[in-house]
């Protein structure tokens, strides 16, 4: 059985800008979130507070987020892979952030300077701080359909370290195919696996479609019991740490096929469209969501 409802985690912004050579500035972030907010999108996530020295992309967050036009209902997220990260989140008035681990260990250590258990234990006192200030707190495991570096990855490892975060206290985890080479049995393997270590209704997917099994993979996480997922506009994206990591789902295309699945998602194509064509046109960026390439030629 399918859901009547998912939940889109829109992370274009971060995920899809963190990874593009150009480095877009501030006002068009804004202009970007403007836009997807206006299509619908209420949990976004606009920036990350990490080393600007190893990705700066990022560095403008603060100013992103001191200049959101924030709208009631909508979640404004970041990444704080850290204590500064999440103090300086707070300052900038974040409304959720997420800690984002992994189920690689040389990914961990590529990704984030440290080992699992390092990460792990680095994240206590993020989360704790982040609840006194009633900040809610995601958590993201990297690597869950293979690694960059390690190629195969037991599912028993992701369901582990996703426990792990939801004990730390996260509120839902969503699973990483950092470069998208899942297929979609994997994909409901693996959601069976980590749902029997966390409630499946706290699982997200975030699959980037480096290999174009993305739509098939999160159709699969669908019929497994997920109803929440992460995609970004454009089909921007990927990790910088990961090589070869193209972009995450595309938004537009993920939206349109709940469409025809009778799935809701709030969010308007057409005005969904509009904004990434839009945004890729004035920053001068490859538009890969195929029904943002078919509505353009129409
Ligand atoms: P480190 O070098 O181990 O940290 O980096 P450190 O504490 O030793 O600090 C070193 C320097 O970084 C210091 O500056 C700190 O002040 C600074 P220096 O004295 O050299 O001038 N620093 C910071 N600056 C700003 N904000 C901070 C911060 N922390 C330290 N929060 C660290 C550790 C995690 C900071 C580093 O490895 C880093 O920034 N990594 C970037 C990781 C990243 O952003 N990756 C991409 C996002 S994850 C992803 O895309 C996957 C995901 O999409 C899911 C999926 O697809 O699988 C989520
Ligand atoms: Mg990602």
């Amino acid at each position: 059985p399918l859901p009547e409802k998912v939940r889109i985690v829109e992370v274009g912004v971060r995920d899809g800008l963190q990874n593009e050579q150009r480095i877009i500035p501030t006002d068009g972030k804004l202009r970007l979130i403007d836009g997807l907010v206006s299509a619908g999108v209420t949990h976004l996530e606009a920036g990350s507070f990490v080393s600007p020295k190893w990705v700066p992309q990022m560095a403008d967050s603060s100013d992103v987020f001191h200049r959101l036009h924030r709208k009631d209902g909508v979640r404004y997220a970041a990444l704080t892979p850290n204590l500064k990260g999440l103090e300086a989140a707070i300052e900038a008035g974040a409304s959720e952030v997420a800690i984002f681990g992994a189920a690689s260990e040389a990914f961990s250590q590529k990704n984030i300077n440290c080992s699992i258990a390092e990460s792990l234990s680095r994240f206590l006192p993020v989360v704790r701080l982040a609840y006194e200030h009633d900040i809610p707190v995601r958590g993201y495991v990297s690597c869950v359909m293979g690694c960059p570096y390690e190629g195969e990855i037991s599912l028993e490892r992701v369901a582990e370290v996703s426990a792990e975060l939801m004990e730390l206290g996260c509120y839902e985890v969503s699973l990483g195919d950092t470069i998208g080479v899942g297929t979609p049995l994997k994909a409901q393997q693996m959601i069976n696996c980590v749902s029997r270590k966390v409630p499946v209704k706290q699982l997200a997917v975030h699959f980037h479609d480096t290999y174009g099994q993305a739509l098939a993979n999160i159709l699969a996480a669908l019929q497994a019991g997920v109803t929440v997922v992460d995609s970004s506009i454009a089909g921007l994206g990927g990790c910088p740490y990961a090589k070869g990591a193209s972009g995450n789902v595309a938004t537009e295309d993920l939206v349109y096929m709940l469409n025809g699945l009778g799935i809701d998602s709030g969010i308007d194509l057409d005005r969904l469209i509009h904004v990434s064509n839009a945004f890729c046109r004035d920053n001068e960026l490859i538009q890969r969501s195929k029904v943002a390439l078919a509505r353009s030629v129409e």
